[in-house]
């Protein structure tokens, strides 16, 4: 039976985001239902809201989440009514041209299925990144739930969901950062601290967290940093060189995403190093760099979506860690939530208080 549970929608760019009620049918093929637990206020679900990602309106937002499967479709094989997981955007299908080729952290086959959830009027929702969990209960993929132990917090684990783990790849899988590395992290959100910590995690000698607030480099060193730079004050491209010998480090994780804040990247990084793009952005940005100085300075450009993870592997890796204390995901959760706090939640990320603010269901 299809059944009517509270989201939370944004129906036009930039308007606030309100509760409605939403309609999630019965699982199909492939498919399931999870009971969301827990799901963290992502920029990303922001960026939605604001028009920065499709014009697909409405959007169901919520993508980083943890949850019990509570019914499955046909020829559902993995996951099973009952289990926790984590919901990713990531159903790496074993089909595409990316997945045969054996680089399935490139697979984009998502969730395309049969019955979209809707509003009550029967107009379809886009699910943010293919999930929509701001909701009691969402239709995913089946591939999209990654089963985990089931004895940790669900308010961390959903957090490997999106931010934490684009952060942690972004340094781990898209850096390859190693041993010995120096590293700077620009932008000390939920995202750039989790590159902090993916760092310290790969062995980097040196972290460097830059930032424009003084309360999010507080906790980038408390998380692993080894210096941090606010670089409202201080030319970062300047501080990074000095930090690193005067060469710059070995790989530059740009955690913003906008022009200014990539130039920087590129520039304080050692020649041949890595700059890795994790944070998302808009439409109008466009950057403008001396062609001489991208051969000349040689490297990588990278950008990591989604920190080139794979759940299978990586999520029950990381909770393993988590279980162990070998990797501070409680750190992350600021504040928990109720469901209608979403919007206010968007206010106080904008301040620059929070790391993650976790709606819990
Ligand atoms: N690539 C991916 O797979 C992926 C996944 C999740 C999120 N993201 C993106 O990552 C970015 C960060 O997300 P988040 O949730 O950590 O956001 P957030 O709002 O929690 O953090 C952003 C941080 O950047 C800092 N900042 C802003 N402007 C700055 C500047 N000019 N210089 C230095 N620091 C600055 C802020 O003070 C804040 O600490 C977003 O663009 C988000 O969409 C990407
Ligand atoms: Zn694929
Ligand atoms: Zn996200």
């Amino acid at each position: 039976m299809a059944q009517q549970v509270r989201g939370v929608v944004a129906r036009r760019k930039g308007e606030p985001v309100r509760i409605e009620t939403v309609n999630v049918p019965d699982p199909g093929p492939g498919e399931a239902v999870v009971d969301v637990r827990t799901c963290g206020v992502c920029h990303t679900d922001l960026h939605y809201r604001e028009g920065g990602i499709n014009d697909e309106f409405p959007f169901l937002l919520g993508h980083e989440a943890a949850g019990v499967v509570e019914s499955v479709g046909p020829d559902v094989a993995g996951v099973a009514p009952g289990d926790f997981v984590i919901l990713n955007w990531r159903a790496v299908c074993g089909q595409c041209r990316a997945c045969l080729r054996g680089r399935p952290w490139y697979c984009f086959d998502t969730h395309n299925a049969g019955q979209p959830m809707t509003l009550e009027d029967g107009t379809a929702l886009s699910p943010a990144l293919g999930i929509g969990a701001f909701a009691d209960k969402t239709l995913v993929a089946a591939g999209q739930c990654t089963k985990v132990d089931p004895t940790v917090s669900p308010a961390a684990a959903g957090l490997l969901g999106c931010g934490v783990m684009a952060g942690l790849g972004a340094a781990i899988n898209t850096g390859g950062v190693g041993r010995g590395d120096s590293v700077a992290v620009i932008g000390c959100g939920g995202v750039g601290a989790a590159a902090v910590v993916g760092a310290r995690l790969a062995g980097a000698a040196r972290i460097i967290a830059v930032d424009i607030d003084d309360a999010k480099l507080t906790t980038a060193q408390q998380l692993g940093a080894t210096h941090t730079v606010n670089s409202r004050g201080t030319d970062p491209i300047e501080a990074v060189r000095e930090l690193t010998g005067g060469f710059g480090a070995d790989v530059v994780i740009d955690a913003v995403g906008i022009p200014e804040t990539y130039r920087q990247a590129f520039y304080a990084r050692d020649l041949a190093g890595t700059v890795v793009l994790v944070g998302v952005p808009t439409p109008d940005m466009t950057l403008e760099l001396p062609l001489l100085d991208v051969f000349g300075r040689g490297g990588a450009l990278k950008s990591s979506w989604y920190g080139d993870c794979l759940p299978s592997r990586d999520f029950p890796m990381l909770i393993d860690l988590y279980a162990q204390g070998r990797l501070d995901l409680d750190a992350f959760v600021t504040e928990t939530i109720p469901l209608d706090g979403v919007e206010a939640a968007f206010a106080r990320m904008e301040s620059g208080r929070v790391l993650r603010s976790v709606v819990e269901l």
